[in-house]
């Protein structure tokens, strides 16, 4: 329990770059402790990865409830995909694994749908009608809500579109990658979310991802026939969701 009597639950945010971990407060959305984030190990096998989820636990002395998320699909714990991370990942229950590191249970999701959890209950996703939350960093993460219900595991960021998997055409490290300027990048990102507008016709998409801090830089070239905007918990919405989905017991995967 925190200070003021919140439920308190360790939420871990698993990148490709670095391992974030810091206790939230459920009940209000808002981190307790500073953020610690430690470098993604390379390679960042599965006994590696376990490792750096230990070290927080330990960084925190923490004993309470603990949820990760995981940057690819996550079905009951097991993750089956590796599109930016280790291949050594396919079929493992990373769930087990991480319990096994810190001696009790851990609730994993896959990132995106852990930051669309957190858009929805503090954020800015809490809509009727169907939601999508794109997270635009070294890949594209999707969550979809519909009636404020998630589908989870949709993987947007791999749909095709011109002749490749979309977060090889317009996710944020694409921008980086290929020297893009924002405009040029942004309108990218315009042309994928009108493609996505015109096969699912969301009511709102929010941007999220490190890129949404500069949103208002970008914004201006979007216009995909519906709303747009930027998420609200900024880098937060993962540790958030991920605590947010270990407190519900639920089993989001
Ligand atoms: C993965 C997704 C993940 C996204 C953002 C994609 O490459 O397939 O599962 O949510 O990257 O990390």
């Amino acid at each position: 329990m925190g200070s003021l009597g919140g439920v308190e639950v360790l939420g871990i945010d698993i990148g490709g770059s670095g391992i974030k971990g810091a206790v939230v407060d459920v009940d209000r959305g808002s981190l307790t402790t500073e953020r610690r984030k430690i470098l993604t190990p390379q390679p960042a096998s599965p006994t590696a990865v376990a490792g750096v989820v230990a070290e927080l636990v330990d960084f925190f002395s923490w004993d309470g409830a603990v949820g990760c998320t995981f940057p690819a699909v996550v079905r009951n714990g097991v993750v089956l995909s590796a599109a930016n991370v280790d291949a050594d990942w396919v079929g493992v229950h990373g769930g087990e694994i991480f319990a096994e590191s810190i001696g009790r249970p851990v609730v994993l999701l896959n990132d995106a749908d852990a930051a669309g959890i957190a858009e929805f209950r503090f954020g800015v996703a809490r809509r009727e009608g169907v939601v999508f939350v794109l997270t635009f960093g070294t890949g594209i993460g999707s969550a979809v809500f519909v009636e404020g219900h998630l589908m989870p595991n949709t993987e947007f960021g791999h749909i095709e579109f011109k002749g490749m998997h979309a977060e090889h055409y317009c996710a944020a490290r694409v921008r980086e990658a290929e020297g893009l300027t924002m405009k040029r990048w942004a309108r990218r990102v315009d042309r994928y979310l009108t493609y996505l507008y015109e096969l699912f016709g969301p009511d709102l998409i929010v941007i999220g991802g490190g890129v949404c801090r500069r949103f208002d830089e970008f914004s201006e070239w979007l216009s995909p026939g519906t709303e747009v905007v930027a998420a609200g918990l900024l880098n937060e919405a993962g540790i958030v969701g991920a605590a947010l989905a270990a407190a519900g017991g639920a089993s989001f995967s």
